[in-house]
Order: C-alpha cells, then sequence, then structure tokens
C-alpha cells in the first residue's frame, strides 16, 4: 500500500491486515510504561493540517512517535501557506525536505487525491486525514477496530449511521468499510442532510430513529456541521435533537450488548445526551485510544511494510 486516500475500493484483507496490525500492537504496549517501539525509526512523518483538529493530530503525532518516526506538524496559520504558497508546492517542498509519508487533513473535497499525485514519482505517503465531505479513511479504520472489540466480526452486524451525513466524510469513508467488512448499515437523518446520491450507496435509509434502535448492533452518532452550512440547516437544531438526538430514553431502546459511536467533537445536548455519551454503552473514549493504535498500524503498513520489526 502507497498511500491511504479512501476506504472506497479498500480491499477486505487490507482492512483487515491494518485492523489486525492494530490489536496486535495494542497487546504489544498493554501494560508496558514506554510505549516506544523501534519499527520507523529513521522515518519522517509530516502532518499538514489546514483545518482544526484534535483527536486525528494528536494520534497520529503520538503514532508516528511511538514507531519512533520523526515527526514534524505543519499547520496553514504557521507556514508559508499563510503567505500565498499553494497546496502543490507546500506538499512538494515537504517532499524534498525528506518526508517519507505526508498526513494530510484540508478543508477542500479530493485535496488528498491530488497531493499522492504530487508527490506519485518520489517515494513519500499521503494518508488523508479528512478531505472536506469527502473521506476520513482512518476514523473508519478505528471505529472499525473498536466495533470489532466490543462486537466480534462484522459480518451481518447492523449499525446506524445517525445525522448529517450529507457533511461527513466519517460517514462516507464508514459506508464503505463497513459494507467491505459485511455489516448492514442504515443511514438515519432527515431527508435535507443526506447527501443526493445515497441512493447508489451500499445501505439502507430511514428517517426514524426511534424505530431502528431495537434492531441495532450500534449506532454510530454525527456532528451536525454548522461550518459546512451556510445560511442554517432544516430543520431547527431544536427539531433536530428532539427527533434525532440520542437521549437517554432512546439509549433505552437499543438491545443489551449495543454500542454507542462519536467520531468527536460532540455537541453534548445536540446529537447526543451527555449521560449518554459517558454510559457504559458509549465506544467514545475507546474509539480515540484505537485510534493511536490503528495509525499506528497504518504508518507500519505504509512505511514498513510486511518485513518490518513490530516489537
Ligand atoms: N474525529 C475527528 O476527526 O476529530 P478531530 O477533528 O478532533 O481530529
Amino acid at each position: 500500500m502507497k498511500h491511504l486516500l479512501t476506504t472506497d475500493g479498500l480491499a477486505e484483507d487490507a482492512a483487515t491486515a491494518i485492523l489486525d496490525t492494530a490489536d496486535e500492537l495494542k497487546r504489544t504496549l498493554l501494560g508496558r510504561e514506554v510505549k516506544k517501539l523501534p519499527t520507523l525509526r529513521g522515518r519522517t512523518v509530516i502532518t499538514m493540517f489546514y483545518e482544526n483538529s484534535t483527536r486525528t493530530r494528536v494520534s497520529f503525532e503520538i503514532a508516528g512517535k511511538w514507531m519512533s518516526a520523526d515527526v514534524v506538524n505543519v499547520s496553514a496559520g504557521g507556514s508559508s501557506v499563510g503567505k500565498g504558497e499553494s497546496l502543490r508546492d507546500t506538499a512538494l517542498t515537504l517532499a524534498a525536505a525528506g518526508a517519507d509519508c505526508v498526513i494530510v487533513r484540508h478543508p477542500a473535497s479530493g485535496a488528498a487525491h491530488r497531493l499522492a499525485g504530487w508527490l506519485s514519482e518520489g517515494g513519500t505517503s499521503v494518508v488523508n486525514a479528512g478531505d472536506g465531505t469527502h473521506e476520513h479513511p482512518t476514523q473508519a479504520l478505528l471505529d472499525a477496530a473498536t466495533l470489532r472489540e466490543r462486537l466480534g466480526a462484522l459480518k451481518d452486524r447492523r449499525i446506524a449511521i445517525v445525522g448529517d451525513v450529507l457533511h461527513s466524510r466519517v460517514a462516507r469513508s464508514n459506508v464503505h468499510l463497513l459494507a467491505t467488512l459485511g455489516a448492514e448499515v442504515v443511514l438515519v437523518a432527515p431527508p435535507t442532510l443526506l447527501p443526493v446520491g445515497v441512493g447508489s450507496w451500499p445501505v439502507t435509509v430511514s428517517h426514524d430513529l426511534d424505530a431502528e434502535l431495537p434492531a441495532l448492533d450500534a449506532v454510530m452518532m454525527l456532528r451536525v456541521q454548522a461550518e459546512r452550512m451556510h445560511g442554517g440547516f432544516f430543520p431547527s437544531a431544536r427539531e433536530y435533537s428532539i427527533a434525532y438526538g440520542l437521549n437517554e430514553a432512546r439509549l433505552g431502546l437499543l438491545p443489551e450488548g449495543a454500542v454507542v459511536l462519536h467520531p468527536g467533537p460532540m455537541l453534548r445536548g445536540m446529537e447526543i445526551g451527555s449521560a449518554v455519551a459517558d454510559a457504559p454503552q458509549s465506544a467514545i473514549t475507546e474509539q480515540v485510544r484505537n485510534g493511536v493504535h490503528v495509525r499506528m498500524a497504518v504508518l507500519y503498513h505504509l512505511l514498513a511494510g510486511d518485513g518490518g520489526e513490530r516489537g
């Protein structure tokens, strides 16, 4: 694997290999005071974030450092991007400076693919850390890792993705990956927050969360992405929360053992109740923890290959 840009077309064996490596890394590091492994010593990983992030940026940095890579963080604000340098020139500059891997988050859908095209001549790998409303593949992989831990194999598991699907790169990446892993995905959203092409996705669609909850193995709540909506949205925030928010009464409709996920950042009281976010069914903190191991696994598969050392 040279780049990780999307889960659309990511083969089941490639996805499973990343998830299995993440499991193995998690087991290897469990209880260790010093987390560092020598695997990526001498490799240089550059994170390049043109949009805000807490979880993704921090977990990639920790992942790189725990694998002994040299990690350099570039943000739009503190770099020559602020002087007008283009994405292409910035990417070529980072590659020339010695990047083995560039991890990019960008507000434009397709930015990571463009970057991979510009860097295709050299040896630099590109990881999509979220591009516009398009994809966020490592989020989907860490969600799958978390679901596998709680539920076992995902084949035939019924998983709802609820809320602002229209603007969600997390939803797109999860739909592809969960379908590849054999899960049944139901999108639950108001018609105004579903994309036009959803009819061609490998999902069913519902507008009734209460009707779906009793048959689910997991429910993944999405943040309402107000920053990508211009002039508000319909239904209103209050109506949305009443119809699609996961509150304590709705939590009670889920079968025993069902899992609640949220990619973060959460809007407590909007798409998810505060008590629900902290309930035993919630795997939200585990998602963040697994994000480090999954991103270590992605860096391993991109930069170390099957011949690298892991322990
Ligand atoms: N889930 C996610 O991408 O969170 P951040 O925006 O904090 O990275």
